[in-house]
């Protein structure tokens, strides 16, 4: 379990699971699928984490999944390393808070903040990326404070409620990262846990 100040990252199980429908079909997964609106049924989801286990199986590749709970153990979302190349070191992270009335109150940034401590220190990577949407205001947002670089712009790479997005490729180097309790005194995290609330 990772600690943080306004959520904890946990082992991804079954109290995870079971909110995944729920997440899936609301507006969360909207901004996470970069602007897939599709309905999915619980056996779907299960075939979509199952056939992901295998393909990491097949490829040799490796995923590390977290779910995020608050501090008083509210299951809200999930955080990933997606798929990882240890001859490289580099791995994508992915994050998801189910909840909307979470977003925007600093909790993605604070389990984001725990994750790349625990890429870089525990996983030993190098280097981490993560793709978005153009119109994923709170992700180019969150990005930009962490210290993420905006590395490429794919142009018209989705389409999303009736329009053509661009899409965004960010990156991080071990190198830039100026260890968590930096950032966490950076971004004055302490004080934003003590001052907001979920959906301020
Ligand atoms: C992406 C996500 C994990 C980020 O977590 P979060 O808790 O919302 O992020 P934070 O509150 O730490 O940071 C978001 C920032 O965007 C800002 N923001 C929120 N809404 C915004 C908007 N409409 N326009 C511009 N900025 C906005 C917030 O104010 C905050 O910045 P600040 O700290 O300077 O005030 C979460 O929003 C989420 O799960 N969204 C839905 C799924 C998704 O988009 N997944 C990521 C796919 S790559």
């Amino acid at each position: 379990m990772l600690e943080g100040l306004l959520v904890d990252l946990v082992p991804y199980g079954e109290r995870f699971k079971k909110l995944e429908h729920r997440w899936h079909n609301g507006e969360g997964w909207f901004w996470a699928s970069a602007g897939d609106r599709m309905i999915l049924t619980r056996s779907m989801i299960e075939r979509h984490q199952q056939e992901q286990a295998e393909w990491h199986e097949r490829h040799g590749s490796h995923g590390v999944w977290f779910g995020i709970q608050t501090k008083d153990g509210t299951p809200i979302g999930d955080m990933a390393v997606n798929w990882m190349v240890p001859h490289a070191r580099l791995a994508m992270l992915g994050a998801g808070i189910g909840e909307p009335e979470y977003w925007g109150g600093g909790y993605g940034t604070d389990a984001l903040l725990l994750m790349i401590d625990y890429c870089f220190d525990w996983l030993d990577l190098r280097k981490l990326w993560l793709g978005t949407m153009a119109k994923n205001a709170r992700v180019m947002r969150q990005m930009e404070k962490v210290g993420f670089t905006l590395e490429s712009r794919v142009r018209e790479e989705w389409y999303t409620d009736g329009e053509w997005v661009d899409g965004l490729l960010y990156g991080l180097l071990r190198t830039e990262w100026p260890g968590r309790e930096a950032k966490v005194e950076e971004l004055g995290l302490r004080e934003r846990a003590a001052n907001r609330k979920a959906g301020a």
